[in-house]
């Protein structure tokens, strides 16, 4: 690379919370989405062997996919080569995906006795990942060891909190998590932020719980100011293979992603500001 040329630098985030239905896999497609739709070149990897980002996406029968994550990882603990561009799939909404089926269930198995077990994804995609602008990992509701891969290959983790009664309960568990990996695995993981999901704007119970989060975690962790609400076409959106953008472009929740990515950006340019002046000085 000549001198004074930018070096490109893709950002990994992670999109986990062991808790299940608190719309990670809908945020992590919603965001991929907006974030392409401002001109970055965006790669999804379904790091869940049920496989909803997937389906979400329109891949119905995810069993019948030939090569998956499972497949990149499998060939890494077995040493065997494989271009992993092969497992990309294209969306017509102008952003990649590595997809996953059921194959991730048994591939987490073997991952005991694998070398280096907590890289295999890191070490997996990690060919693909300079050719993106953003790359986001939709986790699985667990914190089994595709999720520490995950987060062991992430720059920042985004956690989405379903607004909810005991909507913060395992948190605890979860931020412990992402401390043990920073200290163990990946000294670079940063808690990017916590997003409040499926808010019903009827009540006032979102307010109840965003002022928990801000009590428990606001001077340690940041807390986006967008917010996501909850509407029945999300549901029907990704039924039909198609981002809440496609599908209903002037409805609240795709203005809501459209925030929140904005955000998602602003902050990732502060780092690549703070990072720059670090090496320049
Ligand atoms: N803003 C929203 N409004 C209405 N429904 C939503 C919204 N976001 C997600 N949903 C619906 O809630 C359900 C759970 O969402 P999603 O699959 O994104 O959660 P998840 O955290 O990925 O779940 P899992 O833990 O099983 O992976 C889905 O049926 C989805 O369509
Ligand atoms: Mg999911």
């Amino acid at each position: 690379m000549k001198g004074g040329e930018e070096v490109p630098k893709c950002e990994i985030i992670a999109i986990a919370n062991q808790k299940g239905g608190v719309g990670k896999t809908t945020t992590t497609f919603s965001l991929g989405v907006a974030l392409a739709k401002a001109g970055k070149k965006v790669l999804l990897i379904d790091a869940d062997p049920q496989g909803d980002l997937t389906t979400y996406m329109g891949w119905h029968n995810n069993d019948e996919i030939p090569v998956t994550l499972a497949t990149l990882m499998e060939r890494t603990i077995t040493d065997k080569d494989i271009n992993a561009f092969e497992s990309v799939l294209h969306h017509n909404e102008g952003l990649d995906l590595v997809p996953s089926n059921l194959d991730l269930s048994s591939l987490e198995v073997s991952l005991v006795n694998a070398m280096s077990r907590e890289y295999t994804m890191k070490n997996a995609i990690g060919s693909l990942t300079n050719k993106y602008d953003y790359v986001l990992i939709d986790c699985m509701p667990s914190l089994g060891m595709i999720t520490i891969n995950a987060l062991a290959c992430s720059d920042k983790v985004i956690i989405p909190v379903q607004s909810q009664f005991l909507a913060t309960k395992g948190m605890g568990h979860l931020l412990q998590t992402v401390l043990k990996v920073r200290k163990q695995i990946n000294p670079n993981l940063k808690v990017g932020g916590i997003l409040l999901t499926l808010v019903d704007e009827r009540t006032n119970l979102a307010k109840n719980i965003r002022k928990e989060l801000s009590e428990t975690y606001g001077n340690v962790f940041k807390l986006f100011d967008t917010q996501i609400p909850r509407a029945i076409k999300v549901a029907e959106s990704t039924s039909q293979g198609e981002s809440i953008f496609s599908y209903d472009k002037n409805s609240k929740v795709s203005s809501a992603y459209n925030n929140f990515a904005m955000e998602v950006l602003r902050d990732g340019e502060k780092e690549l500001h703070r990072s720059s002046n670090i090496q320049t000085r």
